[in-house]
């Protein structure tokens, strides 16, 4: 009898143009926690989608509970043999309840109706045990991306899964929520279940992970007890190559004021904001999730509408009513939500890359110039090394984190004077965040005003030239890099929450 709930042996897949597997081992105990690590495009998400059935193999062996699975995995025999997976990208139904995504595909009827009331009780009992305070009748849509999270997690729980596959978790959660699932998930292992848990927060790992399995360019590199490795070991076998620095971080003469954002007011986690930034600086936005980084962002580029306040580009009130404002004025955002707000991700990388930018590359009768788009096209993807096999290929079917790449690689074209970055690394590998500090180094030395959101400590410290940390929608505290600590941060980030205890408290 093994010792294995699943071994997967020399699996192979390839897409059109790409090897995304190359004869990959993988295995697991029952009552382990492996992690599952790697590049953007190593072939993670690849390889448990095959176990999933989203994917088929086109060569390789599976053996799930001693016993080998001869034919394809389907999403449906994949849930009869115990195993349910929760997607990297988050897959619910926006516009039904949380019980209606719960048991999506398996619904309980009765005499030939929706149980409706069965399915709602149900899903009250999978949320309460998770500790997750969601009404099961609330509309998925209506909810924070977090919370969707969170949801999507109860749903692969419901179905009592022995394997559990947790395709990066964790990129939307609060750090409560991390703190939540980690307990969920030590509680699981316990049961004697099996986690396969892939993320990029690799100091994530300690807190709950056994063993290790970490590929490369869609082969196996190794598989060992997380307590052999340390982390430069895991990340120079991710990588192939040491990573001397984890924040370069470049000098540069402070020049003129660009941007002036004056007493900015919008909706209810935009209020009273005030802050400038200066030719040759970084400035990192800090908060915890929720403190109104994003809507601030968004107020910035004219998505959301403003209530007051005035905005000056160099000294000149520009007025930002619609995100072409912005545009137009130089400044240029890449979202949050890449998946929903940064790409189209029908089209192709080069029309990705070209749609923002055809004032550039069309000429005075509007006929795209298919030379300057190509030339426009290379440089950008080439600077970010973007991982594909040319860029007419589908921007979906990029890994996360190339997908990412896209983003902010369209803006790269435009002549820019202020660019802001909303949680620019979610879900990019150790590698290519530091390709993606080397651009907004880059920005930075040509003069461009760099204005970046995180929810990472040590990105915000590692990275900025200053800055701005916010709680409940207002500016509570303002540090440069050499009286910042990790500590002052967190003292302005949670100022309304002390305040609130402390309130409580007497
Ligand atoms: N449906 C698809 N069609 C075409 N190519 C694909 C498809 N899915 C994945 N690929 C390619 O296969 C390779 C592996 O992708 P995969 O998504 O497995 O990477 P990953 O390790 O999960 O990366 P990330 O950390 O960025 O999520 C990539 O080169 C990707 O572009
Ligand atoms: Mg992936």
């Amino acid at each position: 009898m093994t010792e294995y709930i699943v071994e997967m042996k020399q699996i192979t897949k390839s897409f059109p143009g790409v090897l995304a597997l190359d004869h990959v081992d993988f295995s697991i105990k029952p009552g382990e926690v492996m992690a599952l690590l790697g590049e953007n495009g190593a072939g993670k998400s690849t390889l448990v989608k095959i176990l999933s059935g989203v994917h088929t193999r086109d060569e390789g062996e599976i053996y799930i509970y001693g016993k080998e699975h001869k034919g394809d995995i389907t999403p449906v025999s994949a849930r009869e043999l115990g195993i349910a997976i929760i997607h990297q990208e988050l897959n619910m139904c926006s516009h039904l309840s949380v019980a209606e995504n719960i048991f999506l595909g398996r619904e309980i009827c009765k005499s030939g109706r929706l149980a409706k009331k069965e399915m709602n009780n149900e899903s009250a009992k999978i949320l309460d045990r998770l500790k997750i305070d969601i009404h099961p009748e609330t509309i998925v849509g209506n909810l924070a991306i977090s919370k969707q999270q969170m949801v999507e997690i109860a749903k692969a729980l419901s179905t009592d899964a022995k394997i559990l596959i947790m395709d990066e978790p964790t990129s939307a959660l609060t750090n409560k929520e991390i703190k939540e699932l980690f307990s969920i998930i030590r509680t699981l292992r316990d049961e004697g279940r099996s986690i396969i848990y892939i993320s990029h927060r690799l100091e994530e790992l300690q807190h709950i992970v056994d063993r290790v399995t970490i590929m490369r360019d869609g082969k196996f590199v190794l598989c060992d007890d997380f307590a052999n490795l340390t982390m430069e070991n895991i990340i120079s076998n991710m990588v192939g190559r040491e990573i001397k620095e984890k924040f370069p971080r470049v000098q540069c003469p402070i020049g003129k004021k660009i941007l002036s954002v004056k007493n900015l007011n919008a909706g209810r986690m935009v209020r009273d904001i005030s802050f400038d930034l200066y030719e040759g600086e970084i400035v990192g936005i800090a908060g915890l999730m929720g403190a109104g980084r994003t809507e601030m962002t968004r107020a910035l580029f004219g998505i959301d509408p403003k209530d007051s306040g005035e905005i000056f580009l160099e000294d000149k009130e520009v007025k930002i009513n619609k995100p072409l404002d912005a545009i137009n004025n130089g400044i240029v955002l890449a979202p949050e939500d890449r998946k929903k707000d940064g790409l189209c991700t029908g089209l192709s990388v080069r029309d990705n890359i070209a749609l923002p930018n055809l004032d550039i590359i069309c000429n005075k009768l509007s006929v795209v110039n298919h030379k300057k788009e190509t030339e426009m096209v290379d440089e950008a993807t080439s600077k970010f090394s973007i991982k594909m096999p040319n860029s007419d290929v589908s921007a979906a079917s990029l890994s996360g984190g190339n997908q990412q790449k896209v983003v902010v690689a369209k803006w790269l074209a435009r002549d820019s004077k202020v660019v802001i970055f909303d949680e620019p690394t979610r879900g990019i590998d150790v590698a290519a965040k530091v390709e993606i500090y080397n651009l907004m180094n880059q920005l930075k030395q040509q003069g461009i005003g760099v204005l970046f959101t995180s929810s990472e400590m040590p990105e915000i410290l590692g990275i900025s030239d200053r800055m701005i940390v916010m709680c409940d929608g207002r500016i509570t505290g303002e540090l440069n890099t050499a009286e910042a600590t990790q500590n002052k941060i967190l003292e302005y980030a949670t100022r309304f929450e002390k305040k609130l205890e402390s309130e409580q408290s007497a």
